[in-house]
């Protein structure tokens, strides 16, 4: 299986806030987003993977900004690390600003899904070769997160954690 970097899965959507999405503030309801980032995060998956795919867990979301009834948002989704069967995808949600069309940083997440075959049994993926400091960084990162991951999810024991607890020796 060929290796395939960060950029040959990623994903952008773009679309607006309407009335329906919002909370009682008017920003934009965390559910709405979630599944927006589910959706672009699982697209670069099947991207990356070519298989179908699953969301696994959501290792970790960032409200930090609030996101106005009537934004324009970009949510923008790469698979960041390929294990076995697995992929972490990271996802960064830009907001546009109306008068200058800058783009700022509203919020972050990251997603892991398995590739499974037609009956819904894990399959293999390619590895991900990164390319950017970013990415690169992202990946080195990526496997002490998995570890937290499984380890929350009582899937593995704390021992197995190897590289997450080298962080507090
Ligand atoms: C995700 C799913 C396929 C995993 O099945 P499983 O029997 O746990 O399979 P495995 O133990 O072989 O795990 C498969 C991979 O998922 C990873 N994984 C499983 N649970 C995980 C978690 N909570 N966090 C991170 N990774 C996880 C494993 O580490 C393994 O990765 P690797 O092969 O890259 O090393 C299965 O639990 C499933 O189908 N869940 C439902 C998915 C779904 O419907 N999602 C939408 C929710 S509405």
């Amino acid at each position: 299986m060929q290796a395939k970097t960060p950029e040959q899965s990623k994903t952008t959507m773009t679309d607006m806030v309407l009335p329906g999405e919002t909370n009682p503030l008017n920003n934009l309801f965390g559910g709405e987003l979630l599944a927006r980032m589910d959706r672009a995060a699982s697209i670069a998956a099947r991207r990356h993977s070519r298989r179908i795919v699953v969301t696994a867990s959501v290792n970790h979301v960032a409200f930090n900004k609030a996101v106005p009834l009537g934004s324009v948002v970009t949510v923008e989704a790469k698979v960041s690390r390929a294990f076995k069967t697995s992929m972490e995808v990271f996802i960064d949600v830009w907001i546009e600003d109306r008068e200058s069309g800058e783009k700022s940083k509203a919020n972050e997440a990251i997603y892991t899904f398995v590739a499974v075959d037609d009956t819904g049994r894990p399959i293999s993926v390619p590895e991900v070769h990164p390319q950017t400091d970013l990415e690169k960084e992202r990946f080195d990162a990526a496997l002490r997160r998995k570890q937290l991951s499984l380890l929350l999810a009582g899937k593995i024991t704390p021992n197995k954690a190897t590289e997450l607890k080298a962080l507090f020796e």
